[in-house]
């Protein structure tokens, strides 16, 4: 069976679900850093008070025992504490006099009124409750299974920050290397010059009622040639690793590798030159490569080399000094609707793009080397990577 998953919830909902199918038999589950994975994509400089009030514990409702998954389906359950103060406004069934509060400003940028339009919705809430990023957080908890299933195989992933408004990390050392420094700055920055930068700029977007995009980067390392295919266009890991990265909320470009670069340079500076060391062993057996400006995949394959996705994330719509909108029920101008919102969630976004990446990765490792149990996966894995080397 294909990994797979499916996801329901509203931002202000009871809570939301995860359902997880075809993942493999076996794997440890480890809480502490699902926990750690959790927190980080609720911290970040410019996020707003609900991330104080979210516990986002993830509770496991079926397919794990004793912290080990069983191959039957995976049912994942992440409680909205802010649901209390929503009780009414929520309710599955009528309540009396119905919602007081009615939406009916869209906010430019949001799917409000495109949503209104479709569902035919006279309260835009209704559009607005699932496309939330407060969907993110079931995606990151996914996100940790993936995250478990690579383990198993050795292969790594890490996120970071390289840009919020316009203020650049500029040249970065190894984001590998640096893990701790990622995860201990509040824009998920390592270089502490630019790091300070990003956070006064976060603040300047604050004070002026406005909000702030930036560019996101992840990086996959010890992903074996050969993963993905060009047998379809749907089967493509760089196609599919951008549909995944761009179907987050206000993700609005991907890049692989030095692809926007590659545009305006010329062949013989884009490509990476192949080579062969025996003394060495890569992704690929023993061939290497002096460059990667490829970012990991060509031909819609794995090369070998670490996979590096960016992304481009938007100003979040919600804006505290709103645009000029339209009542959808009078047609009369009106500025947009405003609810408590963050200011910056590039940092954020930097851990839920890492989730979506790993997931593809996992779903590669499984259709490649089957999914029933992780010692056979891993142990075919393993065989793979001593082919490699005998090419
Ligand atoms: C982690 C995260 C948190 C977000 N928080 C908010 C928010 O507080 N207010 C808001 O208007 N948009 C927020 N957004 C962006 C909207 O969810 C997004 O812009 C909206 O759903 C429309 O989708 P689109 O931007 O992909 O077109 C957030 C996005 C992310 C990734």
């Amino acid at each position: 069976m294909p990994l797979q998953f499916l996801l329901a919830g509203e931002s202000h909902g009871k809570g939301l679900t995860g359902i997880v199918v075809g993942y493999p038999a076996g794997v440890r589950l480890d809480q502490e850093r699902i926990r750690r994975v959790m927190k980080a994509r609720q911290a970040g400089h410019g996020r707003s008070r609900r991330q104080q009030i979210e516990q986002d514990e993830v509770e496991f409702t079926a397919g794990l025992r004793h912290g080990v998954t069983m191959g039957s389906p995976i049912a994942l359950w992440i409680a909205n504490q802010d649901h209390v103060r929503w009780r009414e406004e929520m309710a599955p069934w009528p309540v009396e006099g119905g919602s007081p509060n009615l939406v009916t400003r869209p906010r430019p940028g949001h799917v409000d009124l495109a949503g209104a339009l479709k569902w035919d919705h006279n309260d835009i809430r209704n559009a607005l409750e699932h496309a939330s990023a407060r969907l993110t957080a079931m995606r990151v908890a996914i996100g940790c299974l993936a995250q478990a299933l690579m383990d198993a195989c050795a292969i790594q992933s890490v996120s970071h920050v390289l840009r919020i408004g316009r203020e650049s990390s500029g040249p970065q050392a190894d984001p590998f290397v640096m893990r701790d420094q990622i995860n201990a700055s509040p824009v998920r920055c390592a270089a502490p010059e630019p790091e300070a930068r990003m956070i006064a700029a976060i603040d300047h977007a604050k004070e002026a009622g406005d909000s702030l995009g930036g560019v996101v980067e992840v990086r996959v390392r010890g992903l074996p040639a050969g993963m993905g295919s060009n047998g379809h266009w749907t089967s493509r890991l760089d196609g599919r690793t951008a549909q995944a990265v761009m179907s987050i909320q206000a993700f609005k470009a991907v890049e692989i590798g030095d692809g926007v670069e590659s545009a305006s340079s010329p062949g013989s500076r884009t490509h990476d030159p192949i080579g062969y060391d025996p003394a060495q062993v890569t992704g690929a057996g023993h061939f290497i490569r002096s460059s990667n400006h490829a970012g990991g995949v060509e031909g819609g394959l794995s090369n070998g080399e670490d996979l590096i996705v960016r992304g481009w994330v938007k100003p979040i719509p919600t804006l505290m000094n709103p645009l000029p909108s339209v009542n959808i029920h009078t047609h009369q101008p009106e500025p947009a609707h405003v609810e408590r919102a963050d200011v910056c969630v590039v940092p954020a976004a930097s851990v839920i793009a890492e989730a979506a990446v790993c997931w593809v990765v996992a779903e590669t490792l499984v259709e490649r080397f089957g999914g029933d149990t992780i010692s056979q996966l891993a142990s075919r894995v393993d065989e793979y990577r001593r082919y490699l080397v005998t090419r």
